[in-house]
């Protein structure tokens, strides 16, 4: 009597009907136990002709880190998967509605998917359950880290933009077995993605694509699903931490063409800068992979900026020793000069002497007064005689003077060449500088962003 009120109150509330229904129940109706292998050991299709069609996504959760110098591109992804099992079914008017059931993963055959480009096992928890539909689909879903190889291209760094790709396939099943293919389109896939995506990092998620490719190998084919994804880079860190600073390094040496080239102040300080930018490029090499098809072109633009600086110290030293040497000859020179001069004013006194008129030295030695009484009284002695003898030795003197003049006069003259020189080395290499550094620039910031 209770039981028969139960159902009635049951219909009338539900409609359809009034039994107590677990999923218990609908495991049971389908003999769906834990050590039922009968539904894990082959592939759930009630002929062995029929193909199993696996449809698959992967969402991009996160970048977790992106390695140049390991060719590592590590994103956190969703995959989905989702199947058909011919073996299981059940009328879910037969089960008070229940349309889908949550089973333990282990207890059901799932298609052997993995990642190709995939170098390390995932460590996260699996999820545990997936989800049996009455008609006999299943889907599961799981959460991984992906740590997956990626050819990248340095060649723009750091304003790159690189591709990685994730295929998705079966590991043995080929394709008259089983088929696989995406849920989503690429645009709702990159869509998807940039909705649920938390951390991008240092990188920008660009787009995501999916393509279907067959991969043979032995008269046997196996369909893979490539998933490309492009993500640009930020360069700002790198621009900050790297490109300016060799930038200014380049300005302040543009800027030491204006301290005096004298001293070694220049010097020193172009030798500073150089090594400021050596330690600079040590950086370079803790971010760049050795093996690169292209040259990098921030490798150029370092190489480039290096030889240039290079290039001025070198013309430092050049002009540097120029002048050093010109300060040098004319110290030599000096000491020549006091050399001659003393040899000449020896010369016209000994001559002096010989002559027997010593009135010229009047005229060439007035600092030596004492000299000058005698020289009188022996003037009064012959003094016709003696003023011929006298004005010769005067055109004699100014010969000599003449020609010392003359003498001191070349080397000096040289002497202004040399510094002059150094001087239009100076400018010239200037000029050069300057338009190279330019155009060099103006080129790799094309090229950057082209
Ligand atoms: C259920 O499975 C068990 C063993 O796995 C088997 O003995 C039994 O006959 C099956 N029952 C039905 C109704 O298929
Ligand atoms: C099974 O049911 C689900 C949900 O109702 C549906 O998406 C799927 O297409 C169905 N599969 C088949 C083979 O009818
Ligand atoms: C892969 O092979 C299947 C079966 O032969 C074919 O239907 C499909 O078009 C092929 N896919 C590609 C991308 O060639």
């Amino acid at each position: 009597m209770m039981l028969v009120s139960f159902v009635l109150l049951c219909t009338i509330i539900d409609g359809v009907s009034c039994e107590v229904c677990s999923y218990q129940d609908v495991l049971d109706y389908l003999n769906l136990t834990a050590d039922n292998s009968v539904f894990k050991l082959t592939r759930p299709v009630l002929d062995h002709t029929h193909v199993t069609v696996v449809k698959s996504d992967i969402i991009l959760y996160a970048i977790l880190s992106v390695v140049e110098k390991t060719q590592t591109f590590v994103p956190f992804v969703w995959v989905s998967v989702q199947w058909q099992d011919e073996r299981i079914s059940w009328d879910p008017s037969q089960f008070c509605g229940i349309t889908e059931i949550s089973v333990p993963k282990d207890m059901l055959w799932k298609p052997d998917l993995f990642i190709y480009e995939m170098i390390q096992k995932d460590e996260s928890p699996p999820n545990p359950y997936m989800i049996v539909n009455h008609n006999g689909t299943i889907f599961y879903d799981e959460d991984m880290r992906v740590v997956s190889t990626c050819k990248m291209d340095v060649h723009k760094f750091p304003f790159d933009t690189q591709e990685c790709s994730m295929s998705i396939g079966s590991a043995i099943y080929c394709v008259k077995e089983m088929r696989i293919f995406p849920f989503s389109n690429s645009s709702r896939a990159t869509q998807f993605s940039r909705e649920v995506m938390r951390t991008q990092g240092e990188w920008e998620f660009l787009q995501m694509s999916v393509e279907s490719s067959n991969l043979s190998l032995n008269d046997r084919h196996w369909e893979l699903l490539t998933y490309t994804v492009s993500i640009k880079r930020r360069p700002l860190l790198h621009v900050i931490n790297f490109l300016l600073p060799i930038l200014f390094f380049l300005i302040l040496d543009l800027a030491s063409f204006f301290i005096a080239d004298h001293r070694g102040e220049k010097l020193g300080f172009k030798v500073t800068v150089l090594l400021a930018i050596s330690v600079l490029l040590l950086i370079l090499n803790d971010i760049l992979p050795s093996m690169s098809n292209k040259t990098p072109l921030i490798a150029t633009y370092c190489i480039v900026i290096f030889a240039l600086m290079l290039l001025s110290l070198l013309e430092t030293i050049l002009v540097t020793y120029l002048i050093e040497n010109d300060t040098k000859d004319e110290l030599n020179l000096w000491d020549k000069k006091e050399d001659q001069h003393l040899k000449t004013k020896n010369h016209s006194r000994d001559k002096v002497k010989r002559n027997g008129c010593p009135c010229i030295c009047r005229v060439c030695e007035s600092e030596k007064q004492h000299e000058l009484l005698p020289v009188n009284e022996e003037a009064n002695n012959s003094r016709d005689s003696g003023d011929a003898n006298a004005l010769q030795l005067i055109l004699e003197e100014l010969k000599n003077l003449k020609n010392m003049m003359h003498h001191h006069l070349g080397p000096r003259e040289e002497r202004m060449k040399s510094v002059l020189w150094a001087k239009r080395i100076n400018k010239c290499f200037f000029v050069f500088y300057v338009v190279t550094v330019s155009l060099f620039l103006s080129f790799i910031f094309l090229e950057w962003y082209s």
